[in-house]
């Protein structure tokens, strides 16, 4: 039997704990997690309606996943990327040659620990390949938090080009850290006749840095953190301006990719676009094992191919988080997975629409698939915390939209909740039942009647 309050000590006393003050920390202890549930140590059982940060896509433990691990752990533990593993290859073929099948443009995948990780790669990959400093990066998205390994310039990190490989080039290698904000796009629902205001703006800041300087872009296709759906134009134009300017577009799917918006990846709800390199994790093995990767184009991979380029982690295609990709998209593969989340997140959607005809608190509805993100305002239509998607934790937390929501949610049985004051991420676990589905959202609108009493 667990000691939960030996624990409990422990936990409050040595471990550095993310986002909440020690004062205001809560202690929320999970004894186990299975399927679409968690349950606390104190026998209460959750109904997980977020996906924990919208990323265990396939419930907890899914039985493929666990399955193909224990397989592999039979033979395998760590083995480092200078040797090759089966399951390394397995999972590169999957992404490449079955769940992108049809695309002519990816070309190699290679496989992290982290999606930061993996954002962190990309963005160097980006930089290599275009010998450019500067990264574009969106208002209210989010990449990752850690800062700075590479820029500490040891001795490894670099690439020989092949056309001169006595050359060697630091990785990254250049004087500046070079990220560039840029607007953040339009909503789904921006009344908008032709150009978008954040293309135009965009686009004079390419101007201004210079199109020569700019590596890349970096996006996301529907914000997680920040939980916002962009316009249905914003993407195709962004893609046609970095294009037109020359630099790459690094499209960071590690929260949407693997079916989330009801399509493999977020990019591919607009016809006729396809990134340069591609960010992925969670999803990719129901975040099973800690995850992430990127997919190079096929020019991007190509040049790599050609050169030496020390980079890497330890972790680099470890075996167990390979096996995990491979049980976990050969589930989804073979079962239909993303029809599934096409089919319950209509409902979900149908559902939501009816609670923000209801409740005056709800501003917007937008997402896809099973990802939706829900705005609260005030009786002015308003954010109700000010900051919004900028939150910097302001003024009494217990009092923010989401918390209220998320205390109100656990009160009925549910996990529901969202990382920014004004918004709720509702993002259930792609093996969600309908009865589930019923559930969580009935948990909603309850929860939307405490914050309609308390701000709208
Ligand atoms: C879009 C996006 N990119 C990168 C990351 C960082 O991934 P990880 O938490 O696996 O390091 C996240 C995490 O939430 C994310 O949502």
């Amino acid at each position: 039997m667990t000691d939960w309050t030996e624990i409990e000590r422990w936990d409050r006393t040595y471990y550095l704990h993310n986002v909440q003050a020690q004062a205001d920390y809560s202690f929320l202890a999970v004894d186990r997690a299975d399927g679409n549930y968690i349950q606390l140590a104190d026998g209460t059982r959750l109904l997980d309606f977020q996906s924990q940060l919208v990323s265990d896509s396939m419930g907890h433990r899914h039985p493929a996943a666990v399955a193909a691990v224990e397989r592999a752990m039979a033979r395998y533990g760590h083995v480092f990327f200078g040797m090759a593993n089966e399951y390394r290859a397995r999972a590169a073929k999957l992404v490449i040659e079955d769940v992108l099948a049809g695309e002519d443009w990816p070309g190699r995948l290679r496989v992290f620990a982290s999606g930061t990780e993996a954002a962190e790669s990309a963005m160097t990959m980006a930089k290599l390949y275009t010998g450019r400093p500067v990264i574009l990066t969106q208002a209210h998205s989010f990449h990752g938090s850690t800062m700075g390994a590479t820029w500490l310039r040891g001795y490894r990190n670099c690439l020989n080009p092949a056309d001169d490989p006595d050359r060697v080039v630091d990785a990254p290698g250049f004087p500046s850290a070079g990220y560039i904000p840029i607007p953040p796009p339009e909503p789904i629902d921006a009344a908008v006749d032709g150009t978008l205001p954040s293309i135009a703006a965009t686009e004079a800041i390419v101007r201004a840095v210079g199109p020569e300087n700019i590596a890349a872009v970096i996006t996301e296709p529907m914000f997680g953190a920040g939980g916002l759906m962009p316009h249905d134009d914003y993407y195709p134009a962004l893609r046609e301006l970095s294009k037109r300017h020359g630099f790459l577009w690094i499209d960071d799917e590690v929260l949407c990719g693997f079916g989330r918006l009801g399509e493999w990846f977020g990019y591919q709800r607009h016809p006729g676009i396809a990134p340069d390199l591609m960010v992925v994790g969670k999803g990719i093995n129901g975040s099973l094992l800690p995850s992430g990767g990127v997919v190079a184009s096929k020019p991007v991979a190509e040049y790599f191919d050609r050169a030496r380029w020390w980079s890497g982690s330890t972790w680099d295609g470890h075996p167990l988080i390979c096996a995990s990709i491979v049980g976990n998209l050969e589930y989804m593969l073979e079962h239909d997975t993303l029809g599934r989340v096409r089919e319950k997140g209509e409902r979900v959607l149908a559902e939501l629409t009816r609670l923000a005809g209801r409740h005056p608190c709800v501003g917007r509805v937008g997402g896809a698939g099973l990802y939706y993100a829900v705005d609260l305002v005030n009786a002015d239509g308003e954010p109700i915390v000010p900051e919004d998607r900028y939150t910097g934790f302001t003024g009494d937390p217990a009092r923010h939209p989401n918390n209220l929501i998320a205390a109100e949610c656990a009160r009925h049985g549910v996990l529901l909740g969202g990382f920014v004051p004004n918004t709720i991420k509702v993002a259930p676990p792609f093996t969600i039942s309908d009865e589930e589905i019923d559930k969580g959202l009935s948990a909603l609108d309850a929860a939307l009647t405490v914050v309609d009493r308390a701000h709208a």
